[in-house]
């Protein structure tokens, strides 16, 4: 499904709530009809009571306004109670629905954006909207129809003066108008800004460490300095439009009133009004000045609200991951084919009419300078991005017939950059699989060469590890996504550079423990130590997003090319 606009989001995400909006409505009707009754008992009071002098209507009345009071309480509470039961629920499911569409988005498109951009969707936006739906939006139709109810009794009480007052609405509209679209600007800016303070802290946390080794704390605090001024600048104009605003237009309201006393006291010295009469009018529309001043005050947050809700709206368009396959399981066996595959991130195209075929449980190994493209080649296979030209087959089938995720749980990866997820260590070793008993953990760390060092650990395989493992080194956390990968047992491996971080000794081990590993699989090995791929089924040389020689070892080297030339160096 794809929304298109905020209202028709906020509308289909509303459905699921609808009983609890109608009573919402219900209620708020009630209490806002309860908020225009009193400025007519004025009329009651000054005509039956103080002219008249009715004891009887004066016991009346006082009952009547704490009556009014007490219901309109109750029915206010009721309201709130509703409305956000439903809203809060709105805003819950809309956050839910945004996280799992960011998980869900191209990788492209995630890395494209900023990552503190993301969050502050998740949490600035998703906050904003939840102000907008609870609160304001009912204060704002509450006071609406308070403004009405208002309307409708000083047009019973005299048509004359209320013409008077038509005439200067109309002025009221525009003026009302223009500021909306003013302070939606402003609202907009000040989400912007704020964006941007995240984006910011969050960028110089992540990159914690290049700040510090190159000293740039302080040119970093200047760049947030700097988006904290903008955000303080942009609140300022949004409070100073807002404020301004709204001053004219109460100047411009007590005005009007000022021209209607004179009026209907003109009238009431003719006689042709009643002092209650004028009291109560001037009182209405005294009172009438109050709703109109929230709605104002509303609209600013409203259009925020609305700025946030185009900003979620704009991420929950963006294209998903394309998964055809659904849910069906395809056991792969191992076969895997490139026919003809090109590939660019964006303009430029990375790889060029690259072709592979590599049986089950056969081995190959990709060798080539950095930036040549071997680590794209990796992240086609699992379909984190597609190729722009040419197909990618598994056992003969393309691999977009594939479940996504079925696929990508029959393929073990150990990247160039091993993350580690915040929990225990068995956790991480464990991820993605479940409930796995702790014996399969331990054999996989066994396999990895890493079950010794976990040990010497305080509390073992239940020892937690950091948001990005800062407690282990780079050949542990690459250790233990070799773990990761193997305790699967996956139809196909791809390691990318999976020994690079080790040192020789240990290296010795992972490869023996890898070619273990890798037995009975089809293994795709990345590499810039040509150590460890001498003994692949074939060597690809990928120069430049081409392969330019390919063969086995023997072969390369006879042939005295590249590869020839790379292992002569080694
Ligand atoms: N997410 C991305 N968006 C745009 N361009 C990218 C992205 N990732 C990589 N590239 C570009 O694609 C090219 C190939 O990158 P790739 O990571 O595949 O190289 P590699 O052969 O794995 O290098 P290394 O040996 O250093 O790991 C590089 O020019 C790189 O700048
Ligand atoms: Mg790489």
């Amino acid at each position: 499904m794809r929304i298109s606009s905020p209202v028709r989001m906020l509308a289909s995400y509303a459905r699921r709530y609808r009983l609890k909006i109608f009573l919402a409505v219900v209620f708020m009707l009630a209490s806002s009809g309860l908020n225009v009754l009193p400025p007519y008992l004025f009329k009651s009071v000054v005509d039956d009571v103080l002219i008249s002098r009715n004891t009887l209507m004066l016991n009346v009345i006082c009952v009547c306004v704490i009556v009014i009071f007490g219901l309109k309480a109750v029915t206010m509470y009721l309201q709130r109670y509703c409305m956000n039961e439903a809203g809060q629920g709105v805003v819950m499911d809309i956050r839910n629905a945004l996280y799992d569409h960011m998980m869900r988005m191209k990788l492209g498109t995630i890395y494209a954006s900023r990552t503190g951009d993301l969050m502050s969707r998740i949490t600035g936006d998703a906050s904003t909207l939840q102000n907008i739906v609870t609160s304001t939006f009912i204060d704002l139709c509450f006071n609406l129809i308070t403004f009405l109810g208002m309307f409708a009794f000083i047009i019973y009480l005299n048509w004359r003066l209320t013409t008077l007052i038509v005439i200067v609405l109309p002025f009221v509209g525009l003026l009302l108008s223009f500021a909306g679209k003013k302070l939606r600007a402003a609202g907009h800016n000040v989400q912007e800004h704020l964006a941007d303070i995240t984006a910011t802290a969050q960028e110089a946390f992540s990159a914690v460490r290049v700040v510090r080794s190159f000293a740039n704390e302080d040119e970093e605090l200047e760049r947030f300095r700097e988006a904290g001024r903008g955000n303080y600048d942009a609140l300022l104009k949004a409070v100073s439009v807002q404020g301004v605003l709204a001053g004219v237009i109460e100047v411009f309201l007590i005005a009007a009133l000022a021209v209607v006393f004179r009026v209907g006291g003109m009238s009431v010295i003719d006689g042709e009004l009643t002092p209650g009469e004028l009291i109560s009018f001037t009182g209405y529309i005294a009172f009438m000045v109050q709703p109109i001043r929230s709605v104002m005050n509303q609209m600013s947050y409203i259009q925020t609200g609305i700025a946030s809700a185009e900003r979620i709206c704009a991420i929950l368009g963006t294209p998903v991951e394309e998964d055809r396959g659904g849910h069906v399981h395809i056991p792969v066996i191992g076969r895997v084919t490139f026919q003809d595959v090109s590939f660019s991130y964006d303009r430029q195209e990375i790889l060029h009419g690259i072709n592979i075929d590599v049986e089950a449980g056969g081995k190959i190994a990709i060798v080539g300078p950095t930036g040549s493209g071997k680590s794209t080649i990796a992240d086609l296979i699992p379909r984190f991005y597609e190729p722009s030209s040419g197909r990618i087959l598994i056992d003969g089938r393309d691999i977009s017939e594939f479940g996504l995720r079925d696929l990508r749980r029959q393929i073990g990866i150990v990247p160039q950059e091993c993350v580690l997820m915040r929990g225990t260590v068995a956790f991480n070793i464990a991820y993605g699989m479940g409930d796995v008993d702790m014996a399969r953990v331990k054999e996989a760390a066994e396999i990895a060469d890493i079950s010794a060092f976990i040990e010497t650990l305080p509390e073992g395989y239940m020892t937690l590890v950091g948001e990005r493992g800062v407690t282990l080194s780079g050949g542990q956390r690459q250790r233990i996504a070799i773990a990761r990968a193997v305790i699967r047992d996956p139809r196909i491996m791809i390691l990318d550079e999976a020994t690079s971080s080790l040192d020789t000794a240990s290296e010795h081990a992972v490869q023996k423990a890898l070619n273990q590993a890798m037995k009975g699989r089809t293994s795709i090995i990345i590499a810039h130590r040509l150590s460890t791929i001498r003994n692949a089924d074939r060597i690809y040389v990928l120069t430049e997003g081409r392969f330019t020689e390919s063969g086995t070892h023997d072969e390369l080297i006879a042939r005295g090319g590249l590869y020839a030339g790379l292992y002569g160096n080694v």
